[in-house]
This record gives structure tokens, sequence and C-alpha cells, in this order.
């Protein structure tokens, strides 16, 4: 299926080493910033118990859950570590400072 990119805002509206909130329907789609100027989207969702990533503290390309500090990878969704579980990850697109994401996950959460 063909991507479907839509336009969420600029990399100015998200704080380095923050996130904004963007919903998809239902679903909440955290878009992170990294010290370096990366762009993430992933679920709003912990894989552990669905605690707010967008919430947490963003480092070394990995976010920290702000409920039992589980460690989850921006790029894959994947949790470090011994803990195992995934949260959905989207792809994201740059044009300029504009920020577009594919709302169809690359890795769908597990
Ligand atoms: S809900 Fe994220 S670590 Fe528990």
């Amino acid at each position: 299926m063909d991507a479907a990119w839509v336009l969420v805002g600029t990399i100015d509206d998200i704080p380095r080493q923050g996130s904004r909130r963007v919903h998809n329907g239902a679903m909440r789609i955290a878009v992170f910033r990294t010290a370096d100027d990366r762009i993430f989207a992933l679920e709003d969702k912990c894989p552990h118990k669905n605690g707010p990533l967008s919430a947490g503290i963003v480092h070394d390309g990995c976010v920290t859950c702000p409920l039992h500090n589980w460690v989850i990878s921006l790029e894959t969704g994947e949790a470090q570590g011994a803990d195992e579980g995934r949260t959905s990850t989207f792809p994201v697109r740059i044009e300029g400072r504009n920020v577009y994401l594919d709302l169809m996950p690359t890795h769908a959460a597990r």
C-alpha cells in the first residue's frame, strides 16, 4: 500500500529531547525530537502497561517510560535490556522544517 504522508507540524513545534502528541482517530502518536534533531514517531503507549511515552525522557535514541522506567528504542519501538515488548513505530519524512508521518506502522506493536 502506498504511504499516506500527513503533515503534523514543523520540527520547531517539538522541543529538543521532548515530544508532541498527535491523534490518528483513537490512536495517540508521540512525535519525538532527539538532542541532534532526529525525529521519530511511536504510538504513545508503552508495551509494558500502556504508559504515556510522550511524557518520558528522551536520551541516546531511546525514551524512558515515565511509569516504570522501561527504555524503548525510538527507531524500532523495541523494549531494551531484559524487558520484552514493542510499540508501533511510524515512518517520518522531513521536508524543510515540515514533519510528515506515514500512518501505516513500520513495526507493529506486540
Ligand atoms: S508502563 Fe511503561 S514501564 Fe510500565
